[in-house]
């Protein structure tokens, strides 16, 4: 999978993809994260990408020449499945948008900034706007990189253990249960004795009430409409 991202500031996403499991999936030829600089598609000589809001008020709105060329430009190299803008006002990303795009072949992710880009460029590129929760960060450049990571970390091969992600919050519509390493005691503070016991199959069922039991006390929301609202056996 190949990730495209557009920002006018490729130092904000430089650090996460440099990293950790991200870094992995690169080397490994898992995940090619490449990130482009509006500013080199600027054709002026400030190198501008922004200008004054027709019909005026507070803040700059991104120039739709800078971006267009950029999206074209990757475009005559490949084609893309989809071209996401970052925007508080997109669609709230969740795991099931995470596994959906975790199988599309390349996408393009354009960040927003200052006021947003002109609407013009939404409306002749844009295929979808995901929006990362109902708050407003200054820029889509981190929201990006949430979405990227939440997407790259689904592919196969990326994770060591590859059962690890289905045992993800959420992945089963569940938060994910406790989980506990050595020691077994640590100041009077003792693991369940169930998951020292070797008996995996009460070890799985445990997991799985402890997951019901969560979800039901934080987000009971997650429940409604789930075969899992069912009496608890430990409760
Ligand atoms: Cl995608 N961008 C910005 N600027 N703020 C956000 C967001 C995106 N998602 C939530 N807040």
């Amino acid at each position: 999978m190949r990730i495209d991202i557009i920002t006018v500031v490729p130092d904000l996403l430089e650090g996460p993809f440099s990293h950790s499991i991200l870094k992995r999936a690169e080397e490994k030829g898992l995940a090619k994260v490449r990130i482009h600089n509006i500013r080199d598609y600027s054709s002026g000589k400030q190198k501008q990408v922004d200008d004054y809001a027709f019909g005026g008020g507070a803040g700059m709105v991104m120039m739709i020449e800078p971006i267009a060329k950029c999206i074209e430009a990757l475009k005559s190299e490949r084609d893309y499945d989809e071209v996401i803008y970052m925007t508080p006002d997109g669609e709230t990303f969740n795991q099931p948008m995470a596994n959906e795009l975790s199988l599309k072949g390349n996408i393009i992710i354009l960040c927003g900034h200052y006021k947003g880009v002109d609407e013009r460029i939404r409306q002749k590129w844009i295929t979808r706007e995901i929006s990362i929760g109902d708050y407003v960060l200054s820029g889509g450049e981190l929201a990006a990189a949430v979405v990227a990571d939440a997407i790259i970390r689904l592919l196969p091969g990326v994770l060591n253990d590859e059962t690890s992600a289905l045992t993800d919050s959420f992945q089963d519509g569940l938060l994910a249960p406790p989980v506990y390493t050595r020691p077994a005691e640590y100041d009077g503070m003792k693991v369940p004795d169930i998951l020292l016991s070797g008996h995996q199959s009460k070890i799985d069922s445990w997991r799985f009430e402890a997951s019901v039991r969560r979800t039901k006390e934080r987000r009971p929301d997650l429940l409604e409409g789930n075969e899992f609202q069912g009496d608890l056996k430990f409760e």
